[in-house]
């Protein structure tokens, strides 16, 4: 079954795609995820990709979806987290599951109020080396700025700041939130609401899957 978690950013797609990757065997594909390694490795793509991400804007289409082709061939099926991200995106990805005899089975849009999500935001804090995110308010580390599995300081994503939140916002609403009637049209949505703490709604989601 190939899952699709649409949201703003900041709404918590990657704390319910961790959660049910480590539950229930989902394969989370997240392309956030997949550029921030590039970023990491130093790779021609990570550098191209980093001005956008830092300044809050989407990555070119062609280059994401390269990317996401060369990561399909790994499993029978994924959790789509943070992709796609525009009509193009979506048009793409129905080719590239369809070529390997896939398609898009469910898609879910987290929603929740945009001054939650600035909160959440603003207190987040992500370990670099073991991927766990974590929040100062909802979601603290045991040790003060220490990933409680790596023991590696956590820091701030660059992309976190006031400015580029704003910008991610804005680009989310004209980009990707015509997504939902997109996907609506074709399979249908389910809208989950994801105010309440991380397990309250790890249960809607489970409960939408179901
Ligand atoms: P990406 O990494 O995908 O970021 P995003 O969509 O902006 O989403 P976030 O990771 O910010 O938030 P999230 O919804 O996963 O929330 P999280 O679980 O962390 O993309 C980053 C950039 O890469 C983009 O801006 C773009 O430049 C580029 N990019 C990526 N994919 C692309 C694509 N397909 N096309 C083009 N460009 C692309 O939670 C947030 C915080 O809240 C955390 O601190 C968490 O602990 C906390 N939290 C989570 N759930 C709860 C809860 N229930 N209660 C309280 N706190 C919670």
């Amino acid at each position: 079954m190939n899952t699709i978690l649409l949201g703003a950013p900041g709404v918590g797609k990657g704390t319910q795609a961790q959660l049910l990757s480590e539950r229930d065997g989902f394969v989370q594909l997240s392309t956030g995820d997949v550029l921030r390694t590039e970023i990491a490795n130093g790779s021609e793509l990570g550098k191209t990709a980093k001005g956008y991400m830092d300044r809050g804007e989407l990555v070119p289409d062609t280059l994401i979806l390269n990317l996401v082709a060369l990561r399909l061939d790994r499993s029978k099926s994924y959790l789509l987290d943070g992709f796609p991200r525009t009509v193009a995106q979506a048009d793409g990805l129905t080719k590239l599951l369809s070529d390997r005899d896939m398609k898009v089975d469910v898609v879910l849009s987290l929603e929740l109020p945009v001054e939650e999500i600035v909160k959440r935001l603003s207190a987040r804090r992500v370990a670099i080396k073991s991927g766990r995110v974590y929040n100062l308010i909802f979601n603290p580390p045991k040790k003060d700025n220490i990933c409680d599995v790596s023991g590696e300081p956590l820091i701030q994503r660059s992309d976190d700041q006031p400015e580029a939140i704003r910008v991610r916002l804005k680009e989310y609403e004209n980009k990707t939130e015509p997504l939902k009637n997109y996907y609506d049209q074709r399979i249908g949505i389910q809208i989950i609401d994801a105010d309440g703490d991380m397990e309250t709604v790890y249960r809607r989601v489970k409960a939408a899957l179901a």
